[in-house]
């Protein structure tokens, strides 16, 4: 299959496509794309003049074919005593009613619509944007008012969809208090939406919120008048189907547009394929739906697939009520295809093993992980431990940007080798390239790239095609490069090295280090900040910042808490730092550009340089050496 995916890319998509519904099908070739920019503009596009509807592929046909008793999805809440599940059926039922209000609220096909996550309904806000044509841009829960603001204004969102609030573990977060106040940060952006959608997840008033009357209305009063059909607006082909932000290494994130039959077609497959997925299975992804593995993962593929899923309120390492929880999960629903990332496999690890035993696990088959390279020790405890060294282990590698996994082992095909990605997807021709460009062959390190298109891969940054072309296309014209490293070996397996860029990925989330470095010089004592990953045992990497503060001032513990508080504030939770030192001077070449390598030494208290020659003062480094911090 590989083969003839990568030989005949139309016919074997075409032959994928059969199983979807079309309004219109296409003519003529099923890919049209240039990836050379030396050639011309970069595009790519895919069965170009068909139409069809990622939410009627979804539901629709699925219940057509006899499934509409079938269950979408089992909801497990904060609270394990918390739980429901709705049919394909209810859920067509629920997602014609939003669709009739996001209508009546004057959304139309094109529209943008941000969604600030919640529960189920957040899937039923999605597939109501798919159906009436309307974009979605789902922001993290986690994320700041100001980087919610940030991604609303730069795709003109004119709608808004959030819940009141959201339990974490014990912590009950505010959402429409950030909500409202990234509302406002819109406003004097210069955009103001018109109105604010909120579901009253915790309580079942709005007595509590401040209310605006011109802009805000409540998800319950909205449905209950709405009609329950609603007929599906028929897309082309390369229509847009959603956005999604993604840390851009200049600070600014970028708005990854992908479009309908593209992403359907590879999220269906990808979901099949990876988790060898079969119609009795139950399926559980832990991730978040505000990120590209919930878009894919959670809501797109499953559905496609018919698909029962396991479906969880909360991100991260669910210690609530305690570690045992996603085993009492398994159990409970028999789940037999589980995905999820290093950083949760680490952070259970440190329970022992007690907390998995606890519970049987036999209906596991496949253990899926991504987000970041898997460490061996990591791997084999998700093998040995938790999958009763029966199931197939599946470290799949791929991007906000490529839409589904693009290196991936498949389940009881693929033998494994603990931390390699190990082998393409189907229609993915990798290559590795040395500094120069050229293709390395046999055993080599080098950049990680692709020659041709698949249908998932995006098809440009909202708004800035040209930021598109600079960032994914112009270091290599003619490959497509995601910004990683590899190596592969001598049996051909891929090993995913790292980023090559300055990105840092904490717990399988990408962040910039300029975005944090311009939180920090936000700070009216701080002159000059670098920020560099450090390897963490739990998180892959920690955010370590150096920071310069002004002559005469103090470098105090209340100053590396209120810099804290800053990033924090500015990107949200998941961006705080662990460690910020105080660095008189930074090591800089002399022709003043920050040496981030020799940073990432001191961090890690690694006092083997390598060279050094190209610094311009090299007595900072053992002043920064001394201020290290643990
Ligand atoms: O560096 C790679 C890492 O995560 C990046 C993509 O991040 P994002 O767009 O947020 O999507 C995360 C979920 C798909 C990649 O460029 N990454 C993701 N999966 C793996 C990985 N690195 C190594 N192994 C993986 N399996």
């Amino acid at each position: 299959m590989y083969k003839q995916s990568v030989e005949d890319p139309g016919k074997f998509w075409g032959k994928i496509a059969e199983n979807f519904y079309f309004k219109k099908h296409h003519e003529g070739e099923f890919f049209d794309y240039n990836f050379d920019i030396s050639k011309g503009d970069v595009y790519i596009r895919c069965m170009e003049g068909a139409t069809t509807n990622i939410c009627y592929n979804c539901l629709d046909r699925n219940i057509n074919n006899g499934h509409g008793d079938k269950i979408a999805f089992y909801w497990e809440g904060n609270d394990p005593m918390d739980s429901t599940s709705i049919t394909y059926k209810k859920l067509l039922a629920e997602v014609c009613k939003f669709s009739n209000v996001l209508k009546s609220l004057g959304v139309k096909k094109g529209d943008r619509v941000a969604i600030y996550p919640m529960i189920m309904e957040l899937v039923v806000a999605m597939l109501a944007c798919a159906r009436i044509g309307a974009v979605h841009s789902i922001v993290f829960g986690g994320f700041s008012a100001e980087s919610l603001s940030g991604r609303i204004l730069d795709a003109k969102c004119d709608i808004l969809v959030t819940a009141d609030g959201v339990y974490r573990g014990t912590k009950l977060i505010n959402l429409k208090e950030i909500a409202d106040e990234a509302l406002e940060l819109c406003t004097q952006g210069g955009h103001t939406v018109s109105s604010c959608v909120t579901y009253y997840f915790i309580s079942s008033t709005s007595m509590q919120m401040v209310w605006n009357k011109d802009v805000d209305r409540s998800w319950k009063d909205l449905m209950q008048s709405a009609s329950s059909e609603c007929d599906p607006e028929w897309m082309g082909s390369e229509d847009p189907l959603f956005i999604l932000y993604t840390s851009g290494s200049t600070g600014i994130p970028k708005g990854v547009l992908h479009h309908v039959t593209g992403y359907m077609l590879y999220a269906a497959t990808t979901h099949k394929y990876s988790f060898d997925y079969h119609p009795d299975d139950v399926y559980f992804c832990t991730a978040d739906i505000g990120w590209i593995t919930g878009h894919t993962y959670i809501t797109y593929g499953p559905l496609l697939n018919c698909a029962t899923s396991v479906m969880v309120a909360f991100e991260g390492v669910p210690l609530f009520p305690d570690p045992s929880r996603y085993w009492a999960i398994v159990d409970k629903y028999q789940v037999s295809k589980f995905y999820t990332a290093p950083t949760a496999i680490r952070a259970l690890m440190k329970f022992g093993e007690e907390p998995i035993k606890k519970y049987s696990r036999s209906s596991l088959r496949v253990l899926g992980t991504v987000g970041e390279p898997i460490n061996p020790e990591a791997w084999m405890f998700y093998h040995t431990v938790i999958g009763n060294s029966k199931c197939s282990i599946v470290d799949t590698f791929w991007q906000t940007e490529t839409g589904g996994h693009v290196l991936t082992p498949l389940p009881g095909c693929t033998p494994t080798k603990p931390g390699s990605a190990t082998f393409p997807f189907f229609g993915i021709v990798p290559a590795i390239l040395s500094d120069e460009g050229v293709e390395l062959e046999g055993p080599a390190e080098g950049y990680l790239v692709f020659k041709q298109p698949w249908p998932g891969i995006m098809r440009t940054v909202y708004g800035d095609h040209q930021r598109f072309e600079r960032t994914y296309f112009t270091k290599f014209p003619g490959y497509y490069v995601p910004g990683d490293g590899c190596k592969r070996d001598e049996d051909g397996y891929i090993w995913i090295t790292g980023r090559i860029d300055d990105m840092i990925n904490v717990s399988g989330h990408l962040l910039s280090t300029a975005e944090v470095e311009s939180s920090l010089i936000e700070h009216n004592l701080v002159a000059e900040a670098a920020v560099v990953g450090k390897p963490h045992s739990v998180k892959g990497e920690c955010l370590y910042c150096f920071v310069t503060i002004l002559e005469g001032s103090e470098f105090t513990q209340d100053l590396v808490k209120e810099l804290k508080e800053k990033v924090r504030h500015h990107i949200g939770a998941f961006g705080t730092p662990d460690f910020i030192q105080n660095a008189p001077g930074l090591p800089k070449t002399r022709s003043g550009k920050i040496m981030r390598r020799v940073l990432r030494n001191v961090a890690k208290g690694n006092r083997d340089l390598g060279d050094v020659s190209t610094m311009a003062d090299a007595s900072v480094v053992e002043v920064l050496f001394k201020n290290r911090v643990e």
